[in-house]
C-alpha cells in the first residue's frame, strides 16, 4: 500500500491520456497553444505497465483526463486492456463529450463504468464562445450515448466563472430535477496562464450555491453534510438528480485526498495545485526495472505536499491544466 508522511492512504489515479484537446477552453487553454508531439507522451505499453505498478501498490481506481482523452488514437483498446488488470476496480472518464456519441458504447463494452462530463452552460452560443469552438448538440449527443450505454451514474462538471456563466449555474442545476444526474459546480483553479482570469472571475462555491438557492429555494443537504469524493452534495427537493459543489479553493479538500496524478508525458503529479513532479517517463525509457519505478513512486507519494498554498499566493507555474488532467 502506498502512504505519504502525513499517514493519507494514496490509492486514486488519474491518468492524463494526453495534452491534446478538440476545444480551448477560455479558463483552460490560450486559443493558440502548441501541444506536446506524440512521442514525448506515454505510449499504450508504458501506460499499462505504469498502471500494473500502481496495482502492485494498492492502487484500485482509476481515471482518464487529458487534456481531451478521447482524442487520443486507440483509447478504446488502452480502455478494455487497463480494465482487464487485476486489481483495477473502478475505471472511469472525465470527457467533454465532444467525441462521446459514436465512444459511449464501444468504451462501455471495453470495460469503462462511468463518465464525468464537463459542460459549463447551456445556451449553445455561450457554449461556442468559451470553449471557442463546440457545437453543444455534439455534448447532448455524447451524454445520450452515455446513458443508452449505462455509463452511470451521468456527472457533469460546470467550471463557474463570475462574467462567463455564473447566471447559468441555474439552468444547469434545473437539468437534476429531471434527470437522475449529479450537476457539480467547481470553483474555478488558478494556473499559470489562467491567473489573471482566475483573480477576475473566480468565485466561490457558496456564492455559486446562493445564486441556485435564489431560484429554488434551500437545497436539501445529503450524505449528513460530508463530503462525497471531493464534492458536498444536495438536492433540490424533490429532484431525482444531485448538485455537488467542489470547493477546492475555498474549502480544501487535503486532509482527505487519496489521489495523485500522472502527466500525459509520464510525470507524477502529487498534488493539482503545487508543482512538484516525479519523472517516471524518462527512467522507463532509460531502462529502469519496475523495482526501481516502484521505489521512484513510493518515494514520490511520501513526499506529497499536504495541500495547496493558494491562499499564501502560491501558484503553480509549471505546467496549463490541459497538461496535468484535471
Ligand atoms: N479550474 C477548475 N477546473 C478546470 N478545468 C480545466 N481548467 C480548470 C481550472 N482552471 C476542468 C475542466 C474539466 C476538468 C478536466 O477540469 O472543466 O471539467
Ligand atoms: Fe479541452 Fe477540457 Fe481544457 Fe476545455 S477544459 S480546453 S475541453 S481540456
Amino acid at each position: 500500500m502506498a502512504f505519504d508522511r502525513y499517514g493519507r492512504r494514496i490509492n486514486y489515479l488519474r491518468i492524463s491520456l494526453t495534452d491534446h484537446c478538440n476545444l480551448r477552453c477560455v479558463y483552460c487553454m490560450p486559443e493558440d497553444i502548441r501541444f506536446q508531439p506524440n512521442a514525448e507522451l506515454m505510449q499504450d505499453a508504458e501506460i499499462l505497465r505504469l498502471v500494473r505498478l500502481f496495482v502492485g501498490l494498492g492502487f484500485v481506481k482509476f481515471r482518464l483526463t487529458g487534456g481531451e482523452p478521447t482524442v487520443r488514437a486507440g483509447v478504446v483498446e488502452l480502455v478494455r486492456a487497463m480494465a482487464s488488470v487485476p486489481g483495477v476496480r473502478s475505471l472511469s472518464i472525465t470527457t467533454n463529450g465532444i467525441l462521446f456519441s459514436r465512444l459511449a458504447g464501444p468504451l462501455a463494452q471495453a470495460g469503462l463504468q462511468r463518465v464525468n462530463f464537463s459542460l459549463d452552460t447551456l445556451d449553445p452560443f455561450k457554449f461556442q464562445s468559451m470553449t471557442r469552438r463546440g457545437e453543444i448538440e455534439d455534448v447532448w449527443e455524447g451524454i445520450a450515448a452515455a446513458e443508452r450505454a449505462g455509463l452511470a451514474p451521468i456527472k457533469i462538471n460546470s467550471v463557474v466563472m463570475r462574467y462567463y456563466n455564473l447566471q447559468d449555474v441555474v439552468e444547469l442545476a434545473r437539468l437534476t430535477i429531471e434527470h437522475p444526474w449529479q450537476v457539480r459546480f467547481i470553483e474555478m483553479m488558478p494556473f499559470a496562464s489562467s491567473t489573471d482570469f482566475w483573480l477576475d472571475q473566480g468565485v466561490t462555491a457558496e456564492q455559486i450555491k446562493t445564486v441556485i438557492e435564489s431560484e429554488y429555494g434551500a437545497l436539501e443537504s445529503l450524505n449528513d453534510g460530508n463530503l462525497d469524493g471531493e464534492a458536498r452534495l444536495f438536492r433540490i427537493p424533490k429532484s431525482c438528480g444531485e448538485i455537488g459543489f467542489i470547493a477546492t479553493v475555498s474549502q480544501p479538500f487535503c486532509a482527505s485526498c487519496t489521489r495523485v496524478r500522472l502527466t500525459a508525458d509520464g510525470r507524477l503529479r502529487l498534488c493539482l495545485l503545487r508543482e512538484k513532479e516525479v519523472d517516471l517517463l524518462r527512467p522507463m525509457r532509460a531502462g529502469a526495472s519496475d523495482q526501481e519505478l516502484r521505489h521512484l513512486i513510493q518515494q514520490g507519494i511520501w513526499e506529497k505536499p499536504w495541500g495547496h498554498q493558494l491562499a499564501k499566493g502560491e501558484i503553480p507555474l509549471n505546467r496549463a491544466m490541459s497538461q496535468i488532467g484535471g
